[in-house]
């Protein structure tokens, strides 16, 4: 119980940071109100006319009156139900603002823990449910509520015992609605869940469509899509189960009462203690309670549904940011790098890294080598600041990395990885990607760039040229022009210190060579940390550091491991001879 108040707590709260506009809210319930109220004396204008119908009576101001006060019903009326639509739209609009910029600022680890199809299904699907509980089920409900008084005090006032008699079907259909709104609510969180959940799967596939061809993973997904599918397939028949009892049910008590009615009321009217008119007015006050009733328990499903999206989206919004969001803006130019004592785990089991120790001075080529799954693009990452190390510190100069903007720490840094990742777009929209003021790089300074990192020629062979599109991550493009493209970006940003991640791992030796030649004249005057996965390219590095498991097991120049460091000697004799 406490738990469902503080979602619903949660909820408002939500609503409250997305900033309603208030006044359009306000106004729009008061214009369906004012609809309804219309609505609510529609009866009784009809018992005047089938009790006391008589042509004088219908005078041409009366009936003037009636069209004008019908014709400003309608227009009040479209005027709420705008209104109302457009606070959602805003509600909507600003959720997903907030969740969007939230997303882009979590850290690393967030999404190394989520498929992000499941990320954009919060983004795109949960929103909706809350936009249209606030424009669509809030006002009726609040109007449902309202229609319902109105309509019951009038009949009290025209006949009370009538009334009683009627109110009869009124816990009736609740205590129908309520288990089934309960039962809704269920299944409709069900649904939400597997819809996410198939959205990250279908996403996931789609976006590694060659590793899915090349290991004929087609019978698979299809079993797996299957599954999915057939789960939402079964929720959707156990919703319309549920709609499937409603309706009949309802129309069931509605036909009852309005036969309990007629009877009982053409009892009193042959009687003569009513008349025609107010009989056939209960007709009609009964049509206009019967679909509030059904519709409140809807309300509660929605409300549980919205409840439920809600507490999904704040789950993200409450998730911290990645540190240093704000920070120092410091230039790093001619500043030494030093890592102290640094321990990293990704989550609670073992330890990536322990206790890594060793410095760079400005312009230093430092090198990193050693087994696969040794801990060296973790190191990355935490130079990179994608992961905070547990322990440990990393300085620039005498400065804590963590104390600067993130903004300020990463534009300074190069990081060329091993996926040599790609955005859609063309080549231009790649090179200059995350740059302020992009539209102003001139197309001299991107030749430039990529002439620097041996990049023209390629180039130059598409008609295209640097608006040639590169397709969803690069596809269109070699791993090695991939590369390449990426070398330039740097050159671009002409960082002070720079990380290569195995950059030429992935290549064929002809463009391996191109790529190397690119780095060497890329590594020129900055601090530049390497991984490498052939020691060829290493040899001249000021300091080669040997990780193994997570620990630094040598440090020194090349002829000095080789000297000291038995594995890495293995390695050199395996790899230069
Ligand atoms: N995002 C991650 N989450 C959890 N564990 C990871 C993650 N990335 C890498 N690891 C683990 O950390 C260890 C070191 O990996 P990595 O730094 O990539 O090694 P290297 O680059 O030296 O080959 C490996 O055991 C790997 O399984
Ligand atoms: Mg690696």
């Amino acid at each position: 119980m406490k738990e469902k108040q503080s979602e619903l707590g949660a909820f408002i709260s939500l609503l409250r940071s997305a900033n309603i506009p208030k006044l359009a809210l306000i106004v729009g319930l008061i214009g369906s109100i004012i609809t309804m109220l219309v609505g609510l004396s529609i009866p009784l204008l009809t018992r005047e006319l089938v009790d006391g119908f008589e042509v004088e009576a219908l005078s041409a101001t009366l009936i003037i009156i009636i069209v004008i006060v019908f014709i400003l019903q309608a227009v009040v009326d479209g005027a709420s139900t705008y209104l109302l639509a457009a606070v959602g739209q805003r509600i909507v609009a600003r959720l997903r603002e907030m969740m969007w910029f939230k997303l882009l600022r979590l850290p690393v680890s967030y999404f190394d823990k989520r498929a992000s199809g499941e990320s954009v299904s919060r983004v795109v699907n949960d929103t909706g449910i809350v936009k249209d509980l606030i424009s669509q089920h809030f006002p009726q409900f609040i109007t449902g509520l309202i229609t319902i008084f109105g309509a019951i005090i009038i009949l009290l006032i025209m006949d009370w015992k009538m009334t009683l008699l009627m109110l009869v079907a009124v816990p009736v259909t609740f205590a129908i609605m309520m288990p089934l709104g309960t039962r809704m609510a269920k299944v409709s969180k069900g649904l939400q869940d597997e819809t996410a959940a198939f959205t990250g799967e279908i996403q996931q596939t789609l976006s590694e469509i060659r590793l899915m061809k090349a290991s004929t993973a087609e019978r698979v997904e299809e079993e797996k899509g299957k599954e999915g599918i057939k789960n939402l397939f079964g929720f959707g028949l156990k919703e319309a189960r549920i709609f499937a009892l409603i309706g009949p049910l309802i129309y069931t008590i509605m036909m009852l009462v309005i036969v309990i009615i007629i009877g009982y009321g053409g009892i009193r009217v042959a009687e003569g203690s009513m008349s025609t008119g107010s009989l056939v007015a209960f007709l009609l006050y009964l049509f206009q309670i019967i679909y509030p009733i059904t519709s409140f328990a809807m309300f509660f499903t929605e409300l549980q549904k919205a409840k439920g999206a809600t507490t999904r989206i704040i789950e993200i919004l409450n998730v911290p940011e990645e540190s240093g969001q704000e920070g120092l803006e410091m230039d790093i130019t001619n500043k030494q790098v030093q890592v102290s004592h640094v321990s990293f785990s990704y989550g609670e089991e073992q330890k990536v890294l322990e206790d890594i120790t060793f410095d760079a001075r400005p312009g230093e080529m430092i090198a990193f080598a050693g087994p696969s799954g040794g801990g060296k693009t973790t190191l990355f990452g935490l130079i990179e600041r994608y992961y905070e190390p547990t322990k440990g510190e990393i300085k620039i100069g005498e400065t804590s990395i963590q104390q600067l903007s993130l903004r300020s720490w990463r534009s300074q840094i190069g990081y060329v990885s091993q996926e040599s990742a790609m955005m859609a777009g063309t080549i231009r929209e790649n090179l200059t990607y995350g740059l302020p003021e992009s539209e102003k790089i001139t197309d001299e300074q991107l030749w430039k760039v990529a002439e620097m990192a041996y990049a023209d020629t390629f180039i130059r062979t598409f008609s295209d040229g640097l608006d040639t599109e590169v397709g969803e991550r690069g596809v269109k493009l070699s791993g090695g022009q991939r590369q390449r493209i990426n070398i330039a970006r740097a050159f671009l940003r002409n960082p002070k210190i720079l990380m290569l991640d195995e950059a030429t791992a992935s290549l064929d030796s002809q463009s391996e060579h191109a790529v190397q030649e690119a780095l060497s004249r890329l590594m020129e005057g900055r601090t530049t940390f390497v991984i490498a996965h052939r020691l060829s390219t290493i040899v001249d590095a000021d300091n080669i550091i040997f990780i193994e498991k997570g620990r630094i097991t040598g440090i020194g120049t090349h002829q000095e491991l080789i000297q000291s460091h038995e594995l890495y000697r293995q390695f050199a004799e395996q790899q230069l001879t």
